[in-house]
């Protein structure tokens, strides 16, 4: 579907000049990272603007599709015109996207919403003329808004996840179960059935760093943006409760070996960034665990961080299948809801493990298979 609707008319080159020079419309798309205080770097985004000031012979549209902090497309076309090499116009435009890992092409292609933000008629008329063939709904706001509208659904969706979390911890406490709770809230048209799932925290490279660097920018404005904050807290203290349910049910870890299922931060992507796995292993390592990973594609990047051997007290190997990280393993850690994962039965755990043990941050198994195949099971809300 992506050759066909690049058809000979997508070119790549590494000569970023030649790219910018003639262009009538520059997408920038570099990442905006996490700063050590929560906010976000723009240094690349700044760096890019440079090169297409020094750059571009005629008058152009930039259009800013990296995640930037509200302001930062004024101050990019400040920064764009004072650094002009040639007598040309340049004017910024936002244009967030919304790409999930895995899915980028549908996502582009079958959008929810395009969301643009200019300042000027023809910066407009330009932006939805790029967009008319992909025949979605665009919604046409100004530059700041458009800013703030990507770091709100960011954020909406993270808040919503931690919300589930947070319930699920009381479900827990009272006796209810978070998937049967999820799944009578999202009759609910108002609520929705998206992004209901209570697990083990959420991670990857967006909503840990776009709630931080908005409650950056808010507290810079003199405001606390108190609910983003609570998503932020309850995420990071989710990270660790299968950790501390283990803790409990073991007090220790020392020689004990542990089989880890799925590192990286969703199924689909070879991505570890803020994955919770990372947070926990370093914990089990330090308690002299023993783990056996498997993860269907991300054990190339998880090697990197943890080479195969031994660290501190405990150690790390990895495994080609969830079921030879199973083997002889005294407990087991599910982090990643792959099919390879799912795929794996209840008996296995059974048969395959020297104690059938399992903490399971997906909730991939009904609670009654797992008893009536013999595996003391721990899940998140139920
Ligand atoms: C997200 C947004 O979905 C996307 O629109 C934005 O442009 C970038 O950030 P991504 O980070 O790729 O995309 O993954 P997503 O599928 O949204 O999941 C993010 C995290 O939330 C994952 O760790 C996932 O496991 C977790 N999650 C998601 C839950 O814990 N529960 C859910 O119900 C949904």
């Amino acid at each position: 579907m992506c050759k066909n609707f690049a058809a000979g008319r997508l070119h790549y080159t590494t000569d970023y000049a030649a790219a910018y020079r003639d262009a009538d419309a520059i997408f920038i798309g570099v990442g905006t990272p996490e700063r050590a205080d929560g906010s976000a770097d723009l240094t690349y985004v700044k760096i890019v603007a440079r090169q297409i000031a020094e750059t571009v012979e005629r008058d152009c549209l930039v259009v800013v599709k990296s995640t930037v902090p509200i302001g930062t497309n004024d101050e990019l076309e400040c920064l764009l015109r004072e650094a002009l090499v040639h007598d040309v116009q340049v004017e910024v435009a936002s244009n967030p996207e919304f790409l999930a890992q895995g899915t980028a092409v549908r996502d582009t292609l079958q959008a929810a919403r395009i969301v643009i933000g200019t300042e000027s008629r023809e910066a407009e008329a330009k932006m939805l003329e790029i967009y008319k063939p992909f025949n979605l709904p665009i919604v046409s706001v100004s530059r700041r808004s458009a800013e703030m509208i990507k770091y709100a659904s960011n954020d909406f969706l993270a808040l919503k996840i931690s919300y589930m979390n947070d319930i699920a911890n009381l479900c827990e406490l009272v006796g209810a179960n978070v998937q049967d709770v999820a799944r009578g809230m999202s009759y609910d048209e108002r609520i929705g059935d998206k992004f209901l799932n209570a697990g083990i925290g959420y991670g990857g490279s967006c909503f840990p760093k776009d709630t931080k660097a908005l409650e950056f920018l808010a507290r810079r404005f003199g405001y606390e943006l108190k609910t983003v904050k609570a998503a932020i807290e309850v995420n990071s203290r989710q990270k660790l409760t299968l950790y501390r349910k283990a803790v409990q049910r073991l007090t220790c870890f020392d020689g004990l070996k542990v089989a880890v299922l799925g590192l990286t931060f969703k199924a689909g992507t070879d991505d570890l960034r803020e994955a919770p796995s990372i947070d926990n292993v370093e914990l089990l390592l330090g308690q002299g665990a023993d783990i056996c990973a498997y993860d269907p594609v991300g054990t190339g990047n998880f090697r990197k961080m943890y080479p195969e051997g031994r660290h501190g007290c405990g150690s790390i190997a990895y495994a080609k299948s969830p079921q030879e990280a199973l083997q002889g393993a005294n407990l087991c850690f599910i982090f990643t809801e792959w099919q390879e994962i799912k795929a794996v039965t209840p008996d296995a755990y059974k048969t395959l493990m020297r104690m059938a043990l399992v903490f399971d941050g997906r909730n991939i198994y009904p609670l009654q298979a797992m008893k009536d195949a013999g595996v003391e099971y721990y899940s998140i809300g139920r």
